[in-house]
C-alpha cells in the first residue's frame, strides 16, 4: 500500500520535480501516488479569483476561504471513493478523472499540466493500466481523512521528527498558500475534523508555500519504504535517531587519497574500525559546535564520554 499526496496549489508547474529523482521513481513503481491540483479549477467566475484584501486592512492579499473549502472536499471525497474497492482510482481513468465535461477539477493528475514534458510518469503503467487496477486499492477508507499540512513560515518548525512522523501516514494533503496566506478559518474548519498542522521550513520568507512542500515531500519521501536506494543511508543522517542522534554529520572522503595536494585523513585508510568510529565522532562533535553551538549546547551530558569532554 503506498502513500497517498496531494498537493493544491496555483502552480502546479513547480511540482515537476517530483517526476524525477527518487520521488519520481517511487511514484513509478506504487509507493507514492502524488497527485498536484490547481486551486483555480474550483472557482466560479470568469477571472478564476483566489484572492480578495485582507480584513482589517494591510498590505497584500489573502486567498479566499470558498474556493479552499471546495477543493480540499472535493479531493477528501476523491481520495475516500479512491480507497474503496469499488471505485477507480482517477489515476487509472475514473469517470471523474476522465470527463472534463463533468466540470470536476480533479483531474487525472500525474502532475497537471505535464504530458508534454515527457514526464515518464505520464505514460507509466500507473497511469495507463485500467486493467491491472490501481496499486492504491488499499488506500484511504470511505470515512478516511488526510492530515493537512499548510506551509507557513508562521508555522511550527518541520524537522526530521515530523517528516518521521509524517512518513507513517497513508494520506498528506498539501494546501500551498500564495500572497499573505489562506483565510484562517479554513484551518478552523477542517482542525475539527481532521489534523491540521501549519508548518514552517525556515527562519525565511518564500513566495510561496511550493518550494516548501517540495523540501517537505522530499525528506518524506525519501523515509519511505523503498524510496531510498540504499536503506541504511537514513539511519546516520543529521537529526536522524540513533547513536550520533542530534550531531551533525562530519566531513566524508572517496578516491582517490591525493587530490591537488590534499590528504585524505590518514585514520580513513587504517583498516581500524575503532579508530574510525571514534575520529568520526570527534569530527561530528567538532563541527556541531562551530555550526550550530545551539544543538552543541542541547546535547545531554550523560551522552559525552571522557573522550567527547576534552574537545
Ligand atoms: N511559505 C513562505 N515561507 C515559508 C517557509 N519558510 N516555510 C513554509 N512555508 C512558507
Amino acid at each position: 500500500p503506498g502513500m497517498r499526496l496531494d498537493i493544491v496549489s496555483i502552480f502546479p508547474e513547480y511540482f515537476s520535480p517530483l517526476d524525477v529523482s527518487l520521488i519520481g521513481k517511487a511514484r513509478e513503481r506504487g509507493t507514492l501516488d502524488v497527485r498536484v491540483h490547481q486551486l483555480r479549477d474550483w472557482t466560479h467566475d470568469v477571472h478564476k479569483t483566489v484572492d480578495d484584501t485582507p480584513y482589517g486592512g494591510g498590505p497584500g492579499m489573502v486567498m479566499k476561504p470558498e474556493v479552499w473549502g471546495e477543493a480540499i472536499d472535493a479531493i477528501i471525497a476523491d481520495g475516500r471513493a479512491a480507497g474503496s474497492p469499488a471505485a477507480d482510482s482517477p489515476i487509472t481513468g475514473s469517470p471523474i478523472t476522465g470527463s472534463p465535461a463533468t466540470g470536476s477539477p480533479i483531474t487525472g493528475s500525474p502532475i497537471t499540466g505535464s504530458p508534454a514534458t515527457g514526464s515518464p510518469i505520464t505514460g507509466s503503467p500507473i497511469t495507463g493500466s485500467p486493467a491491472t487496477g490501481s496499486p492504491f486499492a488499499g488506500g484511504p477508507e470511505a470515512s478516511a481523512t488526510p492530515r493537512i499540512i499548510v506551509p507557513t513560515p508562521s508555522g511550527r518548525p518541520f524537522t526530521q521528527e515530523i517528516a518521521q512522523e509524517l512518513a507513517a501516514e497513508p494520506w498528506l494533503l498539501f494546501a500551498c498558500g500564495r500572497y499573505e496566506g489562506i483565510d484562517s478559518r479554513v484551518m478552523r474548519e477542517y482542525g475539527a475534523r481532521m489534523r491540521v498542522d501549519e508548518l514552517s521550513i525556515g527562519d525565511y520568507v518564500l513566495a510561496g508555500g511550493e518550494v516548501a512542500v517540495l523540501v517537505m515531500v522530499e525528506a518524506i519521501g525519501r523515509l519511505l519504504p523503498g524510496v531510498l536506494g540504499n536503506v541504511h543511508s537514513a539511519v546516520d543522517d543529521s537529526f536522524a535517531p540513533g547513536a550520533m542522534r542530534n550531531l551533525l554529520e562530519g566531513p566524508v572522503y572517496t578516491k582517490p587519497p591525493v587530490w591537488r595536494g590534499h590528504e585524505v585523513p590518514e585514520v580513513l585508510l587504517s583498516g581500524h574500525h575503532g579508530k574510525i568510529a571514534r575520529w568520526r565522532r570527534d569530527e561530528a562533535l567538532r563541527r556541531t559546535v562551530a555550526n550550530r553551538p545551539e544543538l552543541a549546547a542541547a546535547i545531554d551530558p550523560e551522552t559525552l564520554d571522557k573522550h567527547d569532554r576534552k574537545l
